[in-house]
């Protein structure tokens, strides 16, 4: 048994559910010590469909992540998809003595006024995140206690859940022999995974973009201050594949990750597939073809996106300074230039940081949400704890290989690459290339 505080999240997610087991060191830095995904099952959409499933695919998920870190699991921070939580901003007032300095009780005292908003008796309260304060009008102050004023304003992101899909996931990890320590909003926990030291003092938009569902979280200042879900993701892209080519859907979801790319100036020029259908006929596809279809389903996502923030907060390129997509599905290639397109503001990639141990297993941005479910659990104020700032400044694990193929590669079962003409010196296409150029140039810092 180890001797230091061990966090753990369960990120119960549509494709897959994965627990993340995290030992804080006594300065605060997080070393990943176990590890366990399994496909997702009983879930859809968020919510649990089918209760012995879903219990079992949690307990084998916990049980690997035992057995890799010799750790028993006790409790779990578990993370609940945003289609089932409801978020509003309201407003906290306290009158402060005269002459006397503002207390933590007074801060207290404002944040609970604005927690006593009428809420509809169906949801139950995740989190209550204070946005900055006010002080005699004062706006922008982070840490208002010893100040002198007569009037404390705060505003409160508070973000709660539907009662009956918690009750039913709560049922479901007990029953898999681990406690909830708390039910934390994926989209939260994917900021807290990715967002940089830099970050913290600006409004980033993060797009977890996962296999059922887009979770988008605005964070303003490190705070939370937005969040939304989009019921479209990775899944709905390989469906699309699916269809069209008349692909079973492993297959589609096969050639989407090899040789997919969002943007089709930015597919392989020289690479044809020949894909055999369902039915068995084959025919040939060229890369920028398949591409092509790929491209309007992202660029869907990524427009909604647009309109909630537009809806919520106001313009996207007003409102923000910056997107860092994350979740498995922005690895997909070209992903990240489309944002850059759609948003016209600076575009990374962001994966899990901050951390020591298995880094290996958990950089990639799929693990986005697990490893912000531990990060949540040492501070549970919805911030990023320090200690990640600190570990952050030590050099990083190297990043997996990129996910698809090089030109000619062998492809696998009924996708057949045609391997590549001897070099044509056929460049990119031109728009192509210089759209990147251009974007190249302006967000080099990004890149
Ligand atoms: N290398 C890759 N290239 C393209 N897409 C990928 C790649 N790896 C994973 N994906 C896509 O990522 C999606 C799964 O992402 P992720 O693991 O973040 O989802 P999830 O957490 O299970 O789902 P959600 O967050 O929506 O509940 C799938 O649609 C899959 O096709
Ligand atoms: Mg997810």
């Amino acid at each position: 048994m180890k001797d230091n505080p061990i966090i753990v999240g369960l990120d119960i997610g549509t494709t897959k559910i994965t627990t993340v087991i995290g030992e804080v060191a006594p300065n605060g830095t997080v070393d990943i010590i176990g590890e366990g995904t399994v496909a997702s099952e009983g879930m859809k959409r968020g919510s649990v469909v089918n209760l012995e499933r879903a219990t079992h695919a949690i307990r084998q998920s916990v049980q690997i992540a035992e057995r890799v870190s010799g750790v028993r699991v006790g409790s779990v921070f578990v993370s609940v998809a945003g289609n089932h939580a409801k978020a509003i901003t309201s407003h906290g007032l306290a009158a402060i003595r005269r002459n006397q300095e503002i207390t933590q009780a007074d801060v207290d005292r404002a944040i609970e006024n604005a927690r006593a908003v009428p809420l509809d008796p169906n949801l139950e309260i995740l989190h209550t995140l204070p946005q900055e304060y006010v002080v005699d009008g004062q706006e922008g102050i982070k840490s208002p206690v010893g100040m002198h004023g007569v009037r404390l304003e705060v505003d409160v992101h508070i973000v709660a859940g539907t009662a009956g899909p918690l009750l039913n996931l709560r049922r479901c990890v007990q029953e898999a022999g681990v406690r909830v320590e708390g039910f934390v909003l994926q989209a939260l926990a994917s900021g807290l995974a990715t967002l940089e030291a830099a970050e913290q003092a600006h409004t980033v938009i993060v797009i977890d973009l996962g296999g059922g569902t887009t979770d988008v979280s605005v964070f303003k200042r490190g705070n939370l201050a937005h969040s939304a879900c989009i019921p479209i993701g990775g899944e709905h892209v390989t469906a699309d594949l699916s269809q069209i080519l008349k692909l079973p859907t492993e297959e589609a979801e096969n050639v989407k990750r090899k040789y997919g790319a969002a943007i089709p100036e930015l597919a392989d020029p020289d690479l044809t597939l020949e894909i055999t259908t369902a039915s068995g006929s084959t025919h040939a596809i060229s890369a920028f073809e398949l591409s092509r279809i790929i491209k309007p389903r992202l660029a869907e996502i990524f427009g909604m996106v647009r309109d909630e923030i537009d809806q919520a907060l106001g313009p996207v390129e007003l409102v923000a300074q910056g997107v860092v997509l994350t979740g498995g599905a922005s690895l997909l290639r070209g992903t990240t230039e489309l944002a850059r397109d759609r948003f016209r503001l600076p575009v990374r990639l962001g994966r899990p940081r901050g951390i020591g141990g298995l880094t290996d297993i958990v950089s990639g941005p799929a693990h986005s949400a697990g490893v912000g479910l531990v990060l949540y659990g040492i501070g549970q104020d919805g911030k990023v704890p320090t200690s990640v700032f600190q570990e952050e400044a030590k050099p990083t694990a190297p990043t997996p290989a990129a996910p698809n193929t090089q030109k000619g590669e062998v492809a696998t079962s009924t996708a057949v690459v045609t391997p590549a003409p001897p070099k044509k010196e056929k460049a990119k296409p031109k728009e192509g290339a210089s759209l990147m150029d251009r974007l190249r140039n302006v967000f080099k810092d990004w890149m």
